[in-house]
This record gives C-alpha cells, sequence and structure tokens, in this order.
C-alpha cells in the first residue's frame, strides 16, 4: 500500500445525515486521480457543517493519518450554516492568502457568485505539517478551483516537508523553481 494519503473532507448537513449522495468528494478524488503519477490513497471523511467537526477532522487527518495535503469541500458561502473557513483557520498556523486570491479570480470567469466563496488554503504546523484547501461544494467549482492552483501545490509540500507529488503533465503542470 501507498504511504502518500491525502485528505479528503465533504462538509455537508446534508450528506452527512444520507439525504444526498456526497459526489463533491468523490469528484476531489477524481480529479487527483487525473492529475497525480503517485501511488496514493484516500483518507475520505463526511462530516456536518459544524466547526469542531470540521476541525477534529483536519487535526486527525494530518497528525494521526500523517496526510500532507487535505481538501475539503463545502461550507465556504455567506450562508448561516458554513463555517469551513473558520474551522481551517482554527486549527492552522498560516494562511496561504494566494490561494483563495486566485481560486476566487480564476472562477470569477465562469460564475459571478464565485465572490461568495470565503474559501483559504492554510498550513498546520505539527510534527506532520499538512496544506489544507478549502473548495465550494459544487462538484464543477471543485475542478475549476483545483485547476487554478495545483501547480503549485507540490512545491508547498516540498516547502513543508512533506511527500513528493509528481504529476501528469498532459494533465497539469506542477512547477517547481530550479534554484
Ligand atoms: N466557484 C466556482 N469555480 N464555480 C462555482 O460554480 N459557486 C459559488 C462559489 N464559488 C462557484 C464557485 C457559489 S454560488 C457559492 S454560494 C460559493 O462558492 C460557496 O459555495 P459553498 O457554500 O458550497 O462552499
Amino acid at each position: 500500500m501507498s504511504n502518500i494519503k491525502i485528505g479528503v473532507i465533504t462538509v455537508s448537513d446534508r450528506a452527512s445525515a444520507g439525504i444526498y449522495e456526497d459526489i463533491s468528494g468523490q469528484s476531489i478524488i477524481n480529479t487527483l486521480r487525473e492529475y497525480l503519477t503517485n501511488d496514493w490513497t484516500a483518507e475520505y471523511r463526511l462530516v456536518p457543517d459544524e466547526i469542531d467537526e470540521i476541525s477534529n477532522a483536519i487535526i486527525e487527518l494530518c497528525d494521526q493519518q500523517n496526510c500532507n495535503l487535505i481538501v475539503t469541500t463545502g461550507g465556504t458561502g455567506p450562508a448561516k450554516r458554513d463555517i469551513t473557513p473558520e474551522a481551517t483557520e482554527k486549527v492552522c498556523h498560516k494562511i496561504m492568502h494566494g490561494f483563495g486570491e486566485e481560486m476566487r479570480r480564476a472562477s470569477l470567469k465562469f460564475v459571478p457568485t464565485a465572490i461568495l466563496s470565503r474559501q483559504i488554503a492554510c498550513i498546520r504546523e505539527s510534527s506532520n505539517s499538512s496544506l489544507i484547501i478549502n473548495l465550494p461544494g459544487k462538484p464543477k467549482a471543485i475542478r475549476e478551483c483545483l485547476d487554478a492552483v495545483f501547480p503549485a501545490v507540490p512545491y508547498c509540500i516540498d516547502l513543508i516537508g512533506g511527500y513528493k507529488l509528481e504529476t501528469n503533465e498532459s494533465v497539469i503542470k506542477a512547477f517547481r523553481p530550479k534554484n
């Protein structure tokens, strides 16, 4: 079995209650399967829009499962129950502002409501450090956002001492500056 684990957290009251099937989490996994040439496994969690459940899932995937990359979907908007960015920031040490800026900028080419997403990316520092990236809940938004920022993800994970991600360059090209 591969020792590269990537955390995938779907945040949704309704999917976690079994009212509908979670297709967003699967959409993250499918996108990363297309991007990455590494052998990796997904550590998948499905939680309701509750700050402690989201934060605890991030902590567990980072500290216990040793994921260096954790991607969340859902709960980034302005509605009363949307709390994913706050739950992420609460358990992280550094906000990577460029990720949120670039995901919104790129998404505005597709929908004017892209500005409604408060999505962020952060670093949690522990004996295993993680990059956590928030994505909106719509499957379509997942691909639009990941395409925009993923080229910088492998190098970011290098810099936090994580696993070496390699991409299929015909799908997405990782950028690593030459020293
Ligand atoms: N970003 C992209 N790329 N594509 C989209 O369709 N939808 C927006 C926004 N970001 C969207 C997007 C909408 S309509 C909302 S309400 C917010 O993401 C928040 O979504 P969430 O609450 O499901 O996280």
